[in-house]
């Protein structure tokens, strides 16, 4: 006979409801959850750092505010996730030391230089647009703590995408070496925005249990194209061309087809050898090690509320 426990969970899966932290829940489950949400903090927080180093440079005060304050809500992301991660038994500390060893990943999108500050309004308009694609969907998976925290991420993260186009709008309306800069980012920026959503379903390890358990909704091909769906149109009314002879709309699918991105590229990225990768994993350790005295002292000081609590 089924293991009333086992049945209760899938029970639980099949009525789209949502499994919470004391719910008894299958060792595979909790171990995907810990893989995907650990990487999905890790990305919010590594990306913090090609967008960081224009806070010092934007040309205008409005913005070097408005990218401070997106560059807070990534480091705030990942925090929440972090905590959405340790509702499953994950310890924080572990995790960044996974991360600063090399032993977990984060998005391959944040290894890529932002050489312009085109850059910053690019990432915005394709890895935030990329993000809400990825995202949106994710409200709705099984774990309760990950979908919760999606919802707050997601309207943060549309304002984000909203600040890069408007902000390439700008440059758009500007000199020609504006726009020719903005051209240029989007070409550098397009075919590894592209490679954020995984490897082609045929070549995803992880896609059937996640998709079985109703953490990924869609597929990796399928969030992909929604995204060039959704951007093609954008690119159009910016002026911009997309760097994809083979992009074109294809009326029965009622949807664009477009070029193969380079998955060797990806797994090349993914294993550690992406144009920054070193740089961006350095700074995280050396930020962590800055940081130690910072932990060490809000530990004592929480210690002492603790012993005055008690006296
Ligand atoms: N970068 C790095 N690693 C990637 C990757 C990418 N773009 N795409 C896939 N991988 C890894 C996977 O993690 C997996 O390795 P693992 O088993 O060691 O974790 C392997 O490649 C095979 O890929 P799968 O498709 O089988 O893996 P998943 O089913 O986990 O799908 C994913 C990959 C779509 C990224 C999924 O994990 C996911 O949706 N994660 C949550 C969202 C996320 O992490 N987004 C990252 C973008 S950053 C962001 O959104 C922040 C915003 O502020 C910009």
């Amino acid at each position: 006979p089924p293991d009333p426990l086992q049945q209760h969970f899938d029970d639980t899966i099949a009525r789209d409801h949502r499994v919470e932290p004391r719910d008894w829940m299958p060792e595979g489950y909790r171990r995907t959850l810990v893989r995907q949400i650990a990487q999905h903090a890790h990305s919010e927080i590594i990306g913090m750092q090609p967008e960081g180093d224009w806070i010092t440079r934007a040309p205008s005060l409005r913005r070097k505010a408005i990218l401070f304050a997106k560059v807070q809500d990534e480091a705030g992301h990942g925090l929440y996730l972090y905590s959405a991660a340790e509702t499953l038994g994950a310890d924080r500390a572990d995790l960044t030391r996974r991360l600063i060893e090399g032993r977990q990943k984060y998005s391959s999108i944040f290894n890529y230089p932002a050489d312009t500050f085109a850059d910053v309004g690019v990432i915005g308009w394709f890895v935030d647009g990329a993000a809400i694609c990825n995202q949106v969907p994710l409200c709705r998976s099984s774990y309760g703590p990950y979908a919760r925290a999606m919802v707050r991420v997601c309207k943060e993260e549309s304002f984000h995408q909203r600040q890069g186009y408007e902000l390439l709008l700008t440059m758009m309306r500007g000199t020609e070496g504006q726009r020719a800069m903005v051209q240029n980012a989007v070409d550098r920026w397009w075919w590894p925005s592209l490679m954020m959503f995984g490897p082609p379903d045929g070549d995803s390890p992880n896609s059937a249990q996640s998709t079985a358990w109703k953490i990924k909704r869609h597929s990796n091909d399928e969030l992909r194209q929604r995204f060039v769906d959704m951007t093609v149109p954008q690119a159009e009314r910016l002026g911009v061309t997309l760097p994809d002879p083979e992009l074109r709309w294809n009326e029965e699918r009622g949807s664009h087809d477009f070029g193969t991105p380079d998955w060797t590229e990806l797994q090349r990225v993914i294993s550690g050898d992406g144009p920054r990768n070193a740089e961006r994993v350095s700074r995280r350790r050396a930020a962590h090690e800055e940081g130690t005295w910072v932990r060490e002292a809000a530990a004592a000081h929480a210690a002492k509320q603790a012993e005055r609590r008690e006296e």
